[in-house]
């Protein structure tokens, strides 16, 4: 329900921002019913003490950092048999549908600077496929593996939802079905300036974010998603981004791991390329598990190194993780709140005198909380280590490491094994396999006839 202009405004007094407001009389009917419409989607009681907390820049302590219990990679019998176990259990549980598949796709996506919601970008080496339809084509495979309809929930903001859906609609789904797809908005949170003072993007309209994959849980709760997978009988549910085509959706090793453990959260990991590559790593942190920010590593934990010259933080965290639906319940209902973060950022405002003003230097504040510090709530967790080459290509800047040209060399080279494998010569030029056309290597293998040539590999 919309708050009504006085009630808010007694509201924003009590908080210290009716500031937000000073533009009111100027506005005319619309933008004073979107400005209270975007007041009212916050939680103006709890905003002061969020504030309060991302205002001063507390010198961090990381703690007492150990490496994490890993399961780990391996070609040899023990671990073959280990796998077969965690598969066996984790495809039980995809025939009888009791595992969602949950896309977070609500981030601006600033570095890429592509003018779209992410999940349209075109990442197919050949066919230029999208990131949605490599995620649903994913999603539809898996399905017709295990004869089953398993729900898939995508996370979108104000920021694209309506481009997001409008994806979906036109692709008619990807072919999924109507009822086992949905979509729905994460929360928002303003940026402040120094003083901790809301800022605005213009008279109406106040400078919004998206509040940060660890906004999963609350917009999981707030949209009915979760109801819906109750409802369902949805027991456990797979996390992923949407910028990395090659996330492996429902892959039922890991989810076997997770749930013979009796885990609540859990995670994937591939190992860093390099002592300073910069990404978060798996690990204690004061005994508990958690991921430790590159930049909270010296130099001497990021180097040393275990009996076998591996590093011993080198559970690089790729944001893939399984959580039960009874831990995200929990996490939702607020009794263990995520951290809110800090960011400083430059970020253009209107000011006191309703001037536009596009900042040269960091200006303001923005929120965010991170789905990963939900980890340390977990009260089992397993952080399984993968191979980077078949799990994580992630599409994050316009170009050098981590860019369109980097993933789509990614996808065609995994191709290239997989004809390999299969004693097909490759061809010079780059090749893609649909995820309908094979998940793995092994259905690869399987499903190739004398018919199929390549370069693309693909089933409808
Ligand atoms: P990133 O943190 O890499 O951010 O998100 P981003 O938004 O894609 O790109 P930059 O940082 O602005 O360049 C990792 C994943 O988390 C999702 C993103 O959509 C992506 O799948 N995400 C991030 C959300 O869903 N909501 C958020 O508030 C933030």
């Amino acid at each position: 329900m919309i708050d009504t202009h006085e009630d808010l405004r007694a509201r924003l007094t009590a908080i210290g921002q009716e500031h937000v407001l000073r533009f009111w009389d100027e506005l005319d009917g619309a933008q004073r019913e979107s400005l209270a419409a975007e007041l009212s989607a916050l939680d103006l009681e709890t905003l002061p003490a969020l504030i309060a907390s991302v205002l001063e820049a507390t010198p961090h302590e990381s703690g007492a950092l150990e490496p994490c219990e890993l399961i780990e990679l391996g070609d040899d019998r023990a671990t073959q048999a280990r796998d077969a176990r965690a598969r066996e259990a984790g495809a039980a549980l995809l025939s009888e549908g009791k595992v969602a598949a949950f896309l977070v796709a609500g981030g601006q996506g600033t570095r890429l600077g592509y003018d779209g919601p992410k999940g349209r970008f075109p990442v197919g080496p050949l066919t230029h496929r999208s990131l949605f339809a490599y995620h649903a084509h994913r999603v539809r495979a898996t399905c017709r593996r295990y004869d089953a309809t398993l729900p898939y929930y995508v996370m979108t903001s104000t920021l694209n939802h309506d481009s997001s859906v409008a994806a979906f609609n036109e692709a008619e789904n990807f072919g999924l079905e109507p009822d086992q797809v949905s979509l729905f908005q994460q929360g928002m949170l303003p940026a402040v300036d120094l003083e901790g003072k809301i800022l605005l993007a213009d008279k109406h309209k106040l400078a919004l974010s998206p509040d940060g994959h660890g906004g999963s849980f609350a917009a999981l709760m707030r949209s009915g998603a979760l109801d819906d997978m109750e409802r369902r009988g949805i027991e456990q549910v797979f996390y992923f981004q949407v910028d990395n085509p090659l996330a492996p959706v429902f892959d039922p090793v890991f989810l076997g791991h997770h749930v013979l453990a009796g885990a609540e959260m859990s995670t994937k990991v591939v190992p860093k390329s390099d002592p300073h590559e910069k990404v978060g790593v798996l690990g204690k942190i004061d005994g508990k598990l958690g991921v430790i920010e590159y930049s909270d590593l010296s130099d001497e934990l990021a180097k040393r190194t275990d009996d076998q010259g591996r590093l011993v933080f080198r559970a690089g965290n790729i944001a893939i993780h399984a959580m039960s639906v009874p831990f995200i319940r929990r996490i939702a209902s607020g009794d263990l709140s995520l951290p809110v973060h800090r960011a400083l950022k430059k970020v253009p405002h209107v000011d006191a005198n309703g001037v536009q003003v596009s900042p040269s230097e960091p200006n303001a504040i923005k929120m965010e909380t991170f789905v990963f510090d939900a980890l340390p709530l977990a009260q089992t967790s397993i952080t399984q280590e993968v191979r980077r080459e078949d799990e994580f290509a992630p599409v994050k800047n316009a170009e050098g490491s981590d860019s369109p040209a980097v993933t789509s060399q990614m996808l065609s080279d995994q191709g290239k094994r997989w004809m390999k494998a299969a004693g097909l010569s490759q061809p010079p030029g780059p090749v893609e396999v649909g995820p309908l056309f094979a998940l793995d290597q092994e259905e690869f293998l399987a499903t190739l006839t004398r018919s199929d040539f390549g370069p693309v590999f693909d089933r409808s």
